[in-house]
């Protein structure tokens, strides 16, 4: 071959370039797939024509071998559409609609070695455009020339088309307990961090990472969301911002070497998810995540129940109780004797306080109460990196489980187990068998896990592969045992619970506690959690705080919850979970008996949600139908600004008269000044009712609506 016919050969090979575009099923959002000459894959994701991702790269970088990102060819295109719907165990709907278009592109990597060896491999890219977003994956089926491989980053990249407005905290690999910053993309850096004490070294943050989810706002008033789906054997994905160009690029947690993972073929990556709309209630609407995870695996789910919950547990966050029985530090677990201890008197899960806490939640139609603090390990448990600490089946002298599992069963109450693993990982899994069979026997079907500290394996994050396989195996095991599950301190979770229905909740955020130890939750943190972590799955948010004000415990404590009472209510409908705790302690209800009703009243599964209004960082709005049940519930928070919001009841059978009870902040209430404020109205309403609420400073509106009774017809007045 001349020198001319060469150069022709290789400009024929190398200028092509592939282009393929593909349309949700209400053609709003299209896909450009593209190769560039060099055989890259890119994508690019337009919202009625206009450019919401600009052109961004795929590909995913090995531990020596050949990286996943260049000199691809098209071997196959596959594309196919869905159409379906499933019921979810529980939830916030009966009913979810799985509609899509997928594009299945499998790619040939024709490649030599250093010794001129050829070699062929394939990846396949699964992009699914559903109307409200899109989602896409790596896959990586078995083959001769892809066995075992280790990832050492993914290439994807988000290139976002502006300075969009963003809510973000930073990439930390062992907490999303931060509170949510709101800057330009441009503006994402340590000053613009608010707690910037809080922040943990170990992460991506000195490279301005972020987590997911990830929520935007365009000029245009378009919101975007990057997150992911069913993160299952690989990392959590942080975010990379290049603050001038405004490119995302994919940051995976990594292990103690910089490995993000290890795999074997056949494989496929997490879902890389974002969705995009013109109305924020679309965002808080959407199921396209709990549609990208895998159907239910258990067979048999008659045995988990969503449920309201109490317990050992505020009181112990306010200092009025202690978790641990003694004062004395530096014991170990298996040497130590625990019955001859002194007792430091303040010892919070004692049997006759537990007892009184089942009789409240008898008393009040809650179903379970959680006791912290029951088993021996506590008198230092944390913050050493020390393996052995609890061993969650010896109970301290003072918890009699005997007595107290008969008290609950006598009195219809659950009650809820907490392992608190102090991030000592191989020591829980060392003890999970044995622990979760006591539960059994004792009569316990949920279990509270925790994993407050740094991880053991020492150099493991709570976000890497190693710990996502973790919380897999504990959801796994205890559905074996048929016990259901709320993790504290996990990976934020990713839709998994649709596949696994026993894992109720997970916190995963930062919850109602800080503000019982710590500056606490801005008054519109409740207004952004349902854009960015609630998209994953449920939050164990511990709503319910009624005594606002922590100078209640003891004068000089400065520490309060940033949200006016009432707010507190509106929460169980706005920050959905199948698992909700009545946080505050007992005695406080009593206080506010008339306001706790809500409490009593408000379900946790849900045939029907409408989301009627919502702006991250400033308000939402949202109304419930009860499971099985003609009643519906409304709540609506606010964030520092009074606001009144109206709520139309459009969504009632056009026929019926029902009684509203409306819980509403004071006109004088405020989240500061005047927090517990509030006053409780009773009225008709019917489909043709818009309500009017006001909210205050911090505050918020919570409303039960029943079918009126004969009675209630006569005597209430029309709402208007
Ligand atoms: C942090 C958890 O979020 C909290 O709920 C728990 O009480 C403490 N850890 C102790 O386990
Ligand atoms: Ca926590």
């Amino acid at each position: 071959m001349n020198r001319f016919l060469l150069l022709l050969f290789f400009t024929t090979i190398f200028s092509f370039s592939y282009s393929q575009t593909f349309f949700s099923p209400d053609k709003r959002l299209s896909l450009v797939f593209s190769l560039t000459k060099q055989g890259e894959p890119e994508y690019q994701l337009f919202y009625e024509n206009k450019p919401v991702v600009a052109p961004s790269r795929l590909g995913i970088l090995l531990l020596q071998q050949k990286n996943f990102a260049d000199v691809f060819s098209i071997a196959n295109i596959e594309t196919t559409s869905v159409d379906n719907s499933w019921n979810p165990v529980w939830g916030e709907v009966k009913t979810i609609r799985n509609h899509y278009n997928e594009m299945k592109i499998t790619l040939k990597q024709n490649y030599s070695d250093d010794n001129d060896i050829p070699h062929e491999r394939r990846m396949i890219l699964a992009f699914r455009l559903f109307n409200d977003g899109l989602g896409f994956r790596y896959e990586f089926p078995k083959q001769p020339e892809l066995g075992y491989f280790i990832v050492t980053d993914e290439l994807t990249q988000f290139a976002m088309t502006g300075a969009h407005k963003t809510f973000w905290i930073p990439g930390d690999y062992d907490s999303n307990e931060y509170p949510y910053n709101h800057t330009a993309l441009s503006e994402i850096n340590g000053t613009a961090l608010r707690n910037a004490s809080e922040i943990s070294t170990r992460s991506t943050f000195g490279r301005f990472g972020v987590q997911t989810p990830l929520m935007m706002k365009t000029n245009e008033n378009l919101y975007i969301n990057i997150f992911e789906a069913a993160l299952v054997n690989y990392p959590a994905m942080n975010l990379v911002v290049d603050t001038s160009t405004f490119l995302l690029s994919a940051h995976l947690v990594p292990d103690m070497y910089g490995n993000k993972a290890y795999l074997q073929t056949p494989f496929t990556t997490p879902w890389r998810t974002i969705l995009v709309s013109d109305k924020a209630e679309d965002i808080l609407s959407s199921k396209m995540i709990l549609n990208l995870n895998e159907p239910c695996t258990l067979s048999d789910v008659s045995w988990i129940t969503p449920q309201k919950f109490i317990g050992v547990w505020w009181e112990l966050h306010v200092g009025k109780s202690t978790w641990n029985y003694a004062d004395t530090g530096n014991l170990i677990l298996a040497k130590t004797d625990w019955s001859k201890l002194t007792p430091n008197g303040k010892h919070g899960a004692t049997t006759a306080r537990v007892k009184y806490y089942i009789d409240f939640a008898s008393k009040h139609k809650i179903d379970a109460v959680l006791v912290e603090g029951w088993n021996i390990g506590w008198e230092d448990w944390f913050g050493e990196w020390k393996e052995e600490v609890f061993d969650f089946v010896t109970p301290y002298p003072d918890f009699n489980v005997v007595e107290l599992q008969k008290y609950a069963a006598e009195k219809n109450v659950k009650l809820i187990m907490h392992h608190e693993t102090s991030a000592s990982v191989t020591n829980y899994e060392r003890r999970m068998d044995s622990a979760y069979r006591f539960m059994k026997e004792y009569g316990y079907e949920t279990v509270k896990t925790g994993y407050v500290g740094r991880i053991i394996p020492r150099g493991e994050h709570h976000d890497g592969q190693w710990m996502v396989n973790h919380y897999q195996r504990v959801t796994e095991k205890t559905a074996s045992y048929k016990i259901m599950v709320d993790m504290h301190e996990p990976v934020r979770p990713t839709g998994l619970h649709r596949t696994y229905p026993n894992w109720l909740a997970n916190e995963a955020a930062r919850g109602n506690e800080f503000n019982a130890w710590s500056i606490g939750n801005a008054p519109d943190h409740e207004t952004i959690l349902p854009f960015t972590r609630l998209l994953g799955g449920p939050m164990d948010y511990t709503p319910g705080i009624f005594q606002t004000e922590m100078s209640y415990y003891k004068k000089d404590k400065k520490e309060r919850v940033h949200t006016t009472l009432v707010k507190q209510l509106a929460l169980y409908v706005t920050m959905y979970s199948p698992l909700q705790m009545a946080a505050d302690l007992p005695e406080n209800y009593e206080r506010f008996s008339d306001a706790f009703t809500f409490i009593e009243d408000v379900p946790v599964d849900w045939d029907d949600t409408k989301i009627l209004d919502a702006e991250p960082g400033e308000y939402i709005s949202i109304a419930r139908k009860a499971k099985n049940k003609n009643e519906w519930y409304l709540g609506a928070v606010t964030d520092e600004h009074r606001r009144t919001m109206r709520a139309s009841l459009s969504f009632l059978s056009p026929k019926q008269k029902y009684t509203a009870t409306l819980y509403l902040d004071a006109p004088n209430a405020h989240w500061e000044k005047n927090p517990m404020a509030y006053t409780i109205k009773k009225y008709l309403v019917t489909g043709k009712t818009t309500l009017k609420l006001l909210l205050a400073p911090g505050g918020g509106a919570a409303v039960s609506i029943k079918p009126a009774t004969k009675e209630e017809e006569k005597l209430l007045k029309n709402y208007q």
